[in-house]
């Protein structure tokens, strides 16, 4: 692989301030954004013996491109480097869509500086730079922008990482996720098929977790139910819980209830990774939801990799299909990097 790294990762003039300032624990939604990419590079660009399909990335929250850890002063690349690196290392990229953006004006102007001086430095691709169309508006705009300039016929991977739920609302993953190509024949199953979006969402558990009695309005705008409609859905997956021996089970819940509004959107359930914090606890999860075959299988592949976290294929019955699910204490993360 070429080796495209900004020139700077470090504190750039004292400007870390402005990079997403997150614990180490923040690294493993990295990790799992970057399995992903390496699967579209490798498997899909490298290995293809005619030229690959073109392929279209959107970061809808993509900040400054770094992540910074104040503790350990540690800065490494974000969703968006991450994002760009593989986009140039791909053999037919089409566009690379950045949407950075910020409520408050100072910390918006600033990350979107940061982040086009860093696609900018990217070594050895220019052709990145020509590609990336960079935005910054709210996600509803981000999104009627993004929607409009995908090319629905050929992949697209859409990375969605909020800091909050309520900055996702179900709203957006719907109309992404009901994004369609034209119909086509498969060449293998012979059936007709459409193209849609692979999305990779970083549900922040914890805080609907927090919240579900107190704010349980941020569940109904996360999920797109309202509370009357999601209060059946939450007693069915508590009782399956329950019968598994699980008290403690809000986290769960609410993942298999976003598990399973996605699982109506797609014909394959998601991939899901939960993260733990360094002060323990789960704190989100890494979703990835995609009806492309060999990339679900491939990602599937790919998790035996991820040897201590708990990482699964959504099931909404009984027993869940684990591919590893010791949940490590923070230290064992050290070990990945
Ligand atoms: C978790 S950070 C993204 C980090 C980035 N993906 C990375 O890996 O480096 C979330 C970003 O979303 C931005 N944001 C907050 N509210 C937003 C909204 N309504 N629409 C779009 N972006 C928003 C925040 O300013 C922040 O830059």
């Amino acid at each position: 692989m070429t080796n495209i790294t900004p020139n700077n990762l470090s504190d750039y003039n004292g400007e870390a301030e402005f990079y997403e300032s997150v614990g180490i624990h923040q690294k493993l939604k990295h990790k799992f954004i970057d399995l992903y990419l390496k699967i579209w590079v490798e498997n899909v660009g490298q290995r293809s013996r005619t030229t690959p399909p073109t392929v279209d990335f959107f970061d809808l929250y993509a900040a400054s491109g770094l992540a910074h850890d104040q503790n350990t002063g540690e800065t490494w690349e974000g969703s968006a480097l991450l994002a760009a690196k593989a986009f140039g290392e791909y053999p037919n990229g089409r566009l690379l869509f950045l949407n950075s953006y910020d409520e408050n004006p100072t910390t918006c102007k600033h990350q979107i500086e940061i982040l086009k001086r860093n696609i900018q430095n990217l070594e050895d691709c220019p052709h990145v730079n020509e590609k990336t169309r960079f935005f910054s508006a709210d996600i509803h705009q981000a999104t009627d922008e993004a929607l409009r300039i995908v090319n629905k016929d050929y992949p697209s991977l859409w990375i969605l990482d909020p800091y909050h739920p309520d900055q996702l609302p179900w709203k957006i993953i719907e109309r992404i996720g009901s994004t369609s190509g034209k119909p086509f024949i498969d060449k293998k199953s012979g059936r007709s098929v459409m193209k849609k979006p692979e999305l990779i969402i970083n549900l922040m558990t914890s805080i609907l977790q927090r919240n579900i009695d107190r704010k349980p309005e941020l569940l109904s705008n996360a999920i797109g139910l309202s509370q009357e409609n999601w209060t059946p859905l939450y007693e069915k997956y508590e009782e399956k819980w329950k019968r598994l021996g699980v008290e403690k089970c809000t986290r769960h819940i609410i993942l298999d209830i976003y598990a399973e509004r996605l699982s109506q959107l797609y014909k394959n359930p998601p991939i899901i990774a939960e993260v733990n914090a360094a002060e323990g606890g789960i704190v989100y999860a890494m979703l990835l939801v995609t009806d492309s075959n060999a990339g679900y299988y491939n990602m599937k592949k790919k998790m035996d990799e991820w040897q201590d976290y708990k990482i699964y294929q959504w099931k909404p019955e009984a027993k869940l299909s684990v591919f590893k699910r010791k949940n490590p204490d923070q230290k064992d993360i050290t070990t990945w990097f």
